[in-house]
């Protein structure tokens, strides 16, 4: 309370100073007050603490999806836990993390660093994690909020979205972890949702996320996502970051001086910032504790046991024995793929490598490297052959298969779900000379293995961390069996992915969510699609049994859901139970075939039997009215679902749920047929815009006037000479840049995509807004001439924002309230 006390006794200048960072990664300060900047760092799979130019080392945990298949609330919270003292012991008081954006496409770019297709998953995973690190007096940053699930265009992409879908699906996951976990902060996405940005999106920070689920925290941008400072702060942004300096001071402040922000708007705000710090600070004041590194990457190793995936055992391949004469085939053994790039990357302690994992073991091993991982796209087949010779020698084949570092990545998208070819070439060659060959699969996303009936088995591991190689020989000799399961569905195709056509940003860089609340199991269960491996599943080296539903209604109306699971297999291991639930009955509104609303992960001894008992509360049979602007019971009987995995639902009830009067909703077989079926193929633009509720083709830009203003993109200067020209250049040197491939084009790819305003408010002042209609003039074709006027004109404004620090320390609590 100390520090937001002292908001009331700050000039105005003062309390604008806290709505933009101090820098990259600190909150602003005020020495008038002793008032310190708290710091704020990059997760969400392990701290990524700037130092320079460098990020302090630090244990580089499983990633989102892998955390995911491990279904499991404990662990998520027992992370968040060891991620809290970390960033204690390196004095970070803001986690940035966890993100939970929905997996609407296999080709996001971020896959990795999500948790799943299903809301229910991803929220409730997402909370523990919260409730994890904020238990350690450090606050998290739930991102990116809100329906950011594309990577190309990502600072201007606009989410064409229905309403239904949004609450459904792309804000349910937010919900939960919100009013379960409070987080400390929620930054706000890069994209616009129905053509508002996020952060200027009132509807979305003050209707939603305050006063319907009761945030209390503070919203931040994500990292250059203010376009007009202004617009943010009505719209209930609190916090820019990173730091854009005396240009955003100055903008708030005329603001205020013409009546276009209220004091109050700006009080609030800053009180909020000032309401971090004083959080942060209580945890502060304590002695750093020491962070024993050698732990928790131990911790890290044990994680990973916990989070991958077995896709297929055929004839029990797995686990294999010690003694066994073993081939490691793929130079992944030795240089695994443990995590992906961009903002999630870390500067990892200490990598165990899987060949050297099972090599200290004494295992009885031979090895061949199988591809070249400078060079995934071409298959060298000398190396395939000496990988050939090797396999026929071995009784046994361990085959590291991955996707590429540039499937992995934050910053744009992958163009299809392919393997790259020199790893699916081997795996055809090694396959055809030994009949047991387990595949260690190493992927950010769903991936189509076109390989999968050759091979005796699959364990799909993610991006596991640095633990993984250490994790892996538990795992492959059974000491541990593979207990995860699948957050996302597995496609047999690209084509199959619901909305295939829209999965990338159409020439107005508008993203149809034509699909609407079809995303993932919720599509391919309700039209009947067939899939390679269903939401839900994964298989384990025992067996288990479910027996004995019952349902019972408490008081409040819940019904709880009871029912015992058997390990009738011979050792011991994990089993994840899922709770799905189905209307039975025709409705008026189009609803998924069934839904995921509970899951227990139970540890059980072989013979052993455990009862799971789960509550379903009244929004386990919700649907969002769109007509009637509120979540919804319809009457009716519904079946719940005891399931292994979406496709294996082992045990079923009825219940009859007495819902709400529904008369005034709208029958939507009307206007919207084909969603009822899930024939999402056969959704028109008119049938899609009858469910959004207004026709998008109303706002479509006037194609006629081609100039660029400061809210486009260098990207979007194809119209002129010099603004190809601007392209090419960039182009360029995405070829000739020295550096890794992905680091590459995550920096060409903003440079092109970020509008000009923002490279403007990100450049602290140094570069102002006459400078940027220079730069607009010369992509629109303008005169060298007129640019450097532009840029002479915006030299004051420069050198004002230079000065201006300077000064202002100088006469630091000599100003008045304006
Ligand atoms: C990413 C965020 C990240 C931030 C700070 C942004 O580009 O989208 O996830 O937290 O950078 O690194």
């Amino acid at each position: 309370m100390e520090y937001e006390l002292s908001v009331k006794k700050m000039t105005l200048r003062e309390q604008i100073s806290f709505l933009t960072g101090k820098d990259f990664w600190h909150t602003a300060s005020v020495d008038r007050f002793a008032i310190p900047s708290v710091m704020v760092s990059d997760g969400p799979t392990g701290l990524r603490k700037s130092k320079g130019i460098k990020t302090v080392q630090a244990i580089c945990y499983p990633c989102a999806a892998a955390v995911a298949s491990s279904w499991d609330k404990d662990a998520a919270k027992e992370f968040g836990e060891k991620l809290g003292d970390e960033c204690l012991s390196e004095r970070v008081s803001v986690l940035l993390g966890p993100g939970i954006c929905i997996k609407r496409s296999p080709l996001c770019g971020r896959n990795f660093e999500y948790y799943s297709e299903d809301p229910f998953l991803a929220g409730t995973l997402a909370a523990n994690y919260i409730n994890g690190v904020q238990s350690k007096g450090v606050g998290t940053s739930l991102k990116h909020f809100a329906a950011n699930s594309t990577e190309d265009f990502r600072f201007k992409a606009d989410s064409i979205v229905d309403e239904r879908a949004l609450r459904e699906i792309y804000l349910r996951g937010f919900e939960i972890a919100v009013r379960h976990a409070q987080p400390w902060t929620i930054m706000m996405a890069y994209n616009k949702i129905n053509g508002k940005y996020c952060t200027e999106n009132a509807w979305l920070m003050s209707n939603v996320l305050r006063n319907e689920w009761g945030f209390e925290g503070l919203t931040v941008s994500d990292w250059t996502a203010t376009s007009d400072r202004v617009r943010c702060l009505k719209a209930g942004l609190d916090l820019e970051m990173p730091s854009a300096g005396y240009y955003t001071i100055d903008k708030v402040a005329k603001a205020y001086r013409k009546g276009e922000v209220t004091a109050e708007e700006i009080e609030t705000s800053a009180r909020r910032v000032l309401h971090l710090v004083d959080k942060a600070s209580d945890a502060l004041k304590n002695p750093a504790p020491v962070w024993d590194k050698k732990a928790d990457h131990n911790y890290a190793v044990e994680l990973a046991k916990k989070c991958p995936v077995l896709l297929k055992n055929e004839n029990g391949l797995l686990p294999f024995g010690k003694k066994d004469n073993i081939a490691i085939i793929g130079a992944r053994a030795k240089n695994p793929l443990v995590q992906g790039g961009g903002s999630a990357h870390i500067n990892a302690y200490m990598i165990d490598a899987p060949y050297t994992a099972f090599e200290n073991l004494g295992c009885n091993l031979s090895y061949a490297d199988g591809y070249d991982l400078k060079n995934l796209d071409t298959t060298d087949d000398a190396l395939v052959n000496e990988a050939v010779a090797v396999a026929k020698n071995a009784d046994k084949v361990l085959l590291f298969v991955s996707c590429s570092d540039m499937d992995v990545q934050e910053g744009f998208d992958h163009e299809n779900m392919d393997l790259p070819k020199a790893m699916n070439d081997l795996v055809d060659a090694v396959a055809a000379v030994n009949s047991n060959v387990a595949v260690i699969l190493s992927t950010g996303s769903s991936v189509l293995l076109p390989w999968a009936d050759k091979v005796g088995a699959i364990l799909q591991t993610y991006l596991l961390g640095e633990g993984f190689g250490k994790a892996l020989p538990a795992l492959v000799f059974g000491d541990v069996s593979p207990s995860g399961k699948l957050a996302e569905t597995y496609p047999k195709a690209l084509e199959d992915v619901p909305s295939v056509k829209d999965l990338k940003v159409d020439e107005n860089c508008n993203l149809k969510y034509r699909e609407s609340i079809f995303v993932g199991y919720r599509y391919y269960d309700t039209a009947e699609k067939d899939v390679a491996y269903p939401f839900g599943y994964g298989l384990s080296y025992s067996k288990f049994e479910y027996s004995d539903l019952s349902l019972d209604r408490t008081e409040d109306g819940a019904v709880v859901v009871k029912f015992n699971i058997k390990n009738v297999g011979d050792m011991k291991a994990d089993e994840i139970a899922q709770v799905y639930v189905g209307a039975t009955f025709p409705s008026k509104v189009y609803r998924a075939r069934k839904e995921l609303k509970e899951f227990a992960r139970v540890s059980l001894e072989p013979g052993e039997t455990k009862t799971v008992e789960l509550k379903l509360n009244k929004c386990a049979f919700e649907y969002f009215s769109t007509d009637l602007e509120s979540w919804a019971v319809e009457t009716g009987t519904y079946s719940i679902m005891v399931g292994a995995s979406s496709r294996d639902i082992r045990l079923t009830a009825d219940v009859d749920i007495a819902g709400d009067d529904l008369s005034a909703e709208a029958d939507y077989t009307d206007f919207a047929p084909h969603y009822f079926n899930a024939n999402i193929d056969a959704v028109s633009d008119v049938e899609f815009y009858n469910v959004l509720g207004y026709d998008l083709d109303q706002y479509l830009p006037d194609k006629s006037d081609l100039r660029l203003t400061r809210d486009d993109a260098i990207a979007d200067a194809t119209a002129s000479r010099k603004g190809k020209f601007i392209n090419n250049i960039i182009e360029d040197i995405e070829h000739l840049s020295p550096f890794p491939e992905n680091y590459t084009k995550l920096v060409t790819e903003s440079v092109k995509t970020i509008p000009i305003n923002r490279i403007i408010s990100s450049s602290h002042g140094i570069l102002s807004d006459t400078m940027g209609d220079g730069i607009v003039n010369f992509l629109n074709g303008g005169s060298v001439m007129d640019t450097v006027k532009l840029f002479a004109l915006g030299l004051p404004a420069s050198a004002k924002a230079i000065a201006m620090p300077i000064l202002l320390k100088k006469s630091a609590g000599k100003e008045t309230k304006e």
